[in-house]
């Protein structure tokens, strides 16, 4: 039943570009096989704050229908019902909330942000009036239990979507950062990349942070990591301030998780390329161990170098998984397909299968 399943989602005419991009490029989908199975398991209730969107009502159809996710759908009702209808979806069942006409949870949630932001600057009316915003809405319905997991962003830039979560469910406990990792499923075998969407310019110590981070979301994948953090310097070979933050972290990393596997600062080719790090640099604790996850410097360099490989190599990028939320929350990338909708809640589902664990 699951093969099927799944195959009915990989394969699916609602998506000829992701079919186009599956027979192109002939990625090895075992790893979101391996979420999907998961979720399935156990499926967990997953709010859409932007139900009010074709793309989304249609994973939202897929995702019942393979039962990986029981969908919650955020938005005005008569709007998403001429969506269902003017598509042909069966959607029969599933929870619609509009928060326009809840008036008694947009009193509650706004008296609950209030008792949350009310030393920063915030007044009950703010309170009331944001959530309006189904990112605020639908954070506050994860917050209380409401819902398992929130997933957003198709139509509104990044942001936008992040901080209504972080003002609302905030960072994991002895966490300050959170990040964005993307999976690059590719011909040579699936690759991490962070942060790719959240930390502007991190410092030293934040980059420690986020690849403490990185490393619990490639093992999410059951993989184990082995990171590469990523420079213009090959270990110390030319100057400058990424050069120096790079090093720096890479040593205070070492020293913080000994169990990991972390070498650095190095540019991108010499960490995918173990001959070069024989020939030239032959105490790299990547030799023999195949870099998998790669840190980079800033946000530039991480969400430009996702993003030409996305259009130009062979890869499937899947994510942004947001790691280092106390709540499962995952924001899409503008735009975002169906398939890679459908890959998103299925991390979510696991996501929050194994905070409940927790
Ligand atoms: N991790 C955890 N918490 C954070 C982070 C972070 N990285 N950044 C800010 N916060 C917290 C702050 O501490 C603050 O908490 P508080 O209000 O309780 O004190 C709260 O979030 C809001 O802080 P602000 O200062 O108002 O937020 P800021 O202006 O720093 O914005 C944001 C945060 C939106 C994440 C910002 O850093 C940003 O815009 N990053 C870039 C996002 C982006 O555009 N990415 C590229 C596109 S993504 C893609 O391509 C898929």
């Amino acid at each position: 039943a699951m093969e099927s399943g799944v195959a009915k989602y990989v394969i699916t005419d609602w998506d000829a570009y992701n079919l186009e991009l599956q027979e192109r490029i002939g990625i090895d989908q075992r790893l979101m096989l391996r979420v999907v199975t998961r979720a399935k398991k156990d499926p967990k209730r997953v709010v859409f704050a932007e139900a009010d969107n074709v793309k989304i009502l249609k994973a939202a159809q897929i995702l019942r229908d393979e039962r990986v996710a029981i969908p919650i759908l955020l938005g005005r009702k008569e709007k998403i019902d001429e969506i269902i209808e003017a598509n042909k979806l069966d959607l029969s069942g599933v929870t619609i909330v509009d928060p326009y006409e809840d008036e008694e949870r947009l009193r509650r949630f706004g008296n609950i942000l209030f008792e949350k932001r009310k030393r920063k600057g915030l007044t009950p009316q703010d309170c009331y009036r944001l959530m309006k915003d189904r990112n605020y809405f639908g954070s506050m319905m994860v917050e209380l239990g409401e819902a398992d997991a929130l997933i957003s962003g198709l139509t509104k830039d990044y942001p936008k979507t992040i901080l209504p979560a972080l003002h609302v469910i905030g960072v994991k406990k002895g966490i300050d950062r959170v990040a964005g990792m993307y999976i690059m499923n590719t011909d040579r075998g699936p690759f991490f990349f962070s942060d790719t969407t959240v930390n502007v310019n991190p410092t030293a110590e934040q980059l420690v942070e986020i690849i403490g981070l990185t490393a619990e979301g490639v093992k999410f994948f059951d993989i184990e990591p082995k990171i590469a953090v990523l420079s213009y310097s090959n270990f110390g070979s030319a100057k400058g301030e990424v050069a120096a933050k790079t090093a720096k972290a890479t040593a205070l990393a070492k020293a913080k998780y000994p169990n990991l596997i972390i070498e650095g600062e190095m540019q991108a080719n010499v960490a995918l390329n173990e001959e070069i790090q024989e020939e030239n640099y032959p105490f790299s604790a990547l030799i023999g161990n195949k870099a998998n996850t790669l840190i980079f410097p800033d946000l530039s360099s991480g969400n430009i170098a996702y993003k030409l490989l996305s259009e130009l190599g062979h890869a499937e990028a899947i994510g942004p998984v947001l790691l280092g939320m106390n709540k499962p929350v995952h924001i899409l990338q503008l735009g975002s397909s169906i398939r890679e909708i459908v890959n998103m809640v299925a991390i979510a589902v696991v996501d929050a299968q194994m905070k409940e664990k927790l």
